[in-house]
């Protein structure tokens, strides 16, 4: 693998090698990764990803070049082209990771690009798919298993890409059932219904938070997220939609896990913490890991 873009790239034997060297590096610090340098590109705003994959270079003895704020920062804004810009920092650094909020920009930086390219998010109806790595490696490593999965996701499923990413991962399994949960502007769209039809992941579509998830394994909970639901008339009507309160987790069936690829602004309320169902901070540390793993494949030429 030589760029990371998008999750259709993976399939079943190559998530599960990636998964394990994952656990294999729960409280590594090494020099694996000494003497490589990673540059983060991010034009759009992170907490988790920039600093999980630069935490995590530092943890392997790499380096880091970053960039946050691009769009304004960086040389951008006096009108280079992002194929341009790679060109550069390709000569700087051995991998890129880079956040756009440009649909397929990604694979636009990973075909002009000499170095790998990680796709850490681009566009809003494109896709995530370290963070759908992430959410799939916390599901299995919590519940105990591959298959037989039953995944509620809850939200904001049209302008969101993690959920994107997360369902083609979810089409490698065997008896995998979704249950989309939204208002109907926020459907998901037909290329991943599409996508989940031609590998016999069966789906439905329903509006009801109560009934949805209470079969549910996992209840994936998104954010309704104002920078992309660009009309504020629009995103007034649909937040709160669907908050999970104490007495919504405290009704899922035993076992069953609550994650959320945050940041959450209100649709898990604070009082479901110390939820047993609640494992969407255990689910940034396994992002740390995941991204070890990742950096670790991506750059010491292992095969996954
Ligand atoms: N989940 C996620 O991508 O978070 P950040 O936007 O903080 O990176």
């Amino acid at each position: 693998m030589q760029h990371l873009v998008e999750t259709q790239q993976f399939d079943r034997e190559s998530l599960q090698k990636l998964f394990a060297l994952t656990t294999k590096l729960e409280g590594v610090r090494n020099d694996s990764l000494h003497g490589k340098i990673m540059a983060s590109l991010f034009y759009e705003p992170s907490t988790r990803t920039r600093l999980s994959f630069e935490s995590a270079m530092l943890r392997l003895g790499g380096g880091v070049l970053t960039m946050e704020n691009g769009k304004e920062s960086s040389s951008q804004s006096k009108g280079e082209t992002l194929e341009d810009s790679i060109k550069v920092v390709s000569q700087y650094a051995d991998i890129i990771v880079m956040r756009h909020a440009e649909v397929g920009s990604a694979a636009r930086a990973a075909t002009v690009s000499p170095i790998p390219v990680i796709n850490a998010g681009d566009g809003n109806m494109g896709q995530h798919p370290t963070q759908a790595l992430l959410d799939l490696y916390t599901i299995q490593r919590e519940l105990g298993r591959e298959d037989d999965i039953h995944v509620a996701v809850v939200g904001n499923l049209k302008y969101y890409r993690s959920p994107r990413s997360l369902a083609y991962l979810l089409s490698k399994y065997k008896d995998i059932r979704v249950t989309f949960i939204s208002s109907p502007e926020l459907r998901m769209e037909d290329d991943v219904k599409d996508h989940l039809k031609e590998n016999g992941v069966k789906f439905i579509e329903t509006e009801d938070m109560t009934e949805g998830i209470k079969d549910a394994d996992v209840v994936y909970q998104t954010r309704i997220a104002k920078e992309w639901i660009k009309n504020d008339a629009e995103y007034e009507k649909q937040r709160g939609r669907y908050i999970i309160t104490r007495a919504v987790a405290d009704a899922m069936k035993k076992g069953a896990i609550i994650i959320h690829p945050l940041p959450r602004v209100g649709e898990i309320e604070a009082e479901v913490d110390g939820s047993p169902h609640a494992v969407y901070f255990k689910q940034v540390g396994y992002g740390l890991l995941v991204r070890m793993a990742l950096l670790e494949t991506m750059l010491n030429g292992r095969k996954i």
